[in-house]
């Protein structure tokens, strides 16, 4: 039992947090920054609530060194939202994209993309226990964006390093790793992750796009 009676928690979901930032949480949801409102109070539109979200991308932007190309977005809907939205602001119907599976979230990402009417090919799927060698995956030339799971949760199943996909727009979901290591956001067209294992409340995805990505949606 840690201090104020508080368990230690390992699971795979939603983490422990800092005594530290509990407490000024508490401390904010009386009166955010002197502003006399909690933030759940406030305008989302109010100079106090910009401060927090523009705060919030600064401090992830220095985390994980985004390059100036890519935007942060801030999004609801959770993770699995994001399975169709990237189909739909990356293809037009009838377009190729590439899934790799190797567990249960890349493969609900995959079976996202067979209902959304992309040519989803299922470029490698592994046994919940290991990564097919990245050589052997079978890419499509013609193909949108490859997508795969960076951290499969409930496999455990996790890549140390982005695979090499050549100049295809690669899509990942960092779900349940996101901010544990540092990443080379250059390599990617879209990384994602839900919020609540590792950085915010749950419901909340954050992705960040790089910018020649925008603006396609169907
Ligand atoms: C790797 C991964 N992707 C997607 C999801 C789905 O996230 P959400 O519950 O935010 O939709 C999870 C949730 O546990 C996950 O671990």
């Amino acid at each position: 039992m840690a201090a104020f009676g508080r368990v230690y928690n390992f699971s795979a979901g939603p983490a422990v947090l800092p005594i530290e930032v509990l407490q000024e949480a508490q401390a904010d949801l009386l009166n955010y920054g002197g502003s006399g409102t909690s933030v759940m109070e406030m305008s989302h539109r109010s100079k106090a609530f910009e401060g927090i979200i523009k705060a919030a991308e600064a401090d992830l932007r220095t985390l994980l060194s985004i390059p100036d190309n890519y935007k942060v977005l801030f999004l609801q809907g959770g993770a699995s939202t994001q399975f169709a939205t990237l189909v739909h602001n990356l293809t037009a119907v009838g377009d190729v994209a590439d899934y790799v599976v190797t567990g249960a979230w890349s493969k609900k990402a995959y079976e996202e993309g067979l209902k959304l009417g992309v040519k989803a090919n299922l470029a490698a799927k592994g046994d919940n226990k290991s990564i097919p060698a990245v050589d052997g995956w079978k890419l499509s030339p013609d193909a949108k964006f490859v997508h795969y799971c960076d951290n499969e949760t409930i496999g455990g199943v996790e890549f140390q390093e982005a695979p090499e996909v050549g100049d295809r727009v690669l899509v990942a979901d960092m779900s349940s790793n996101f901010l544990s290591k540092p990443v080379d956001v250059s390599k990617y067209g879209i990384i994602y992750a839900g919020a609540q294992k590792n950085v915010g409340p749950a419901g909340v995805v954050i992705a960040i796009v790089r910018d020649d990505l925008l603006g396609n949606t169907r």
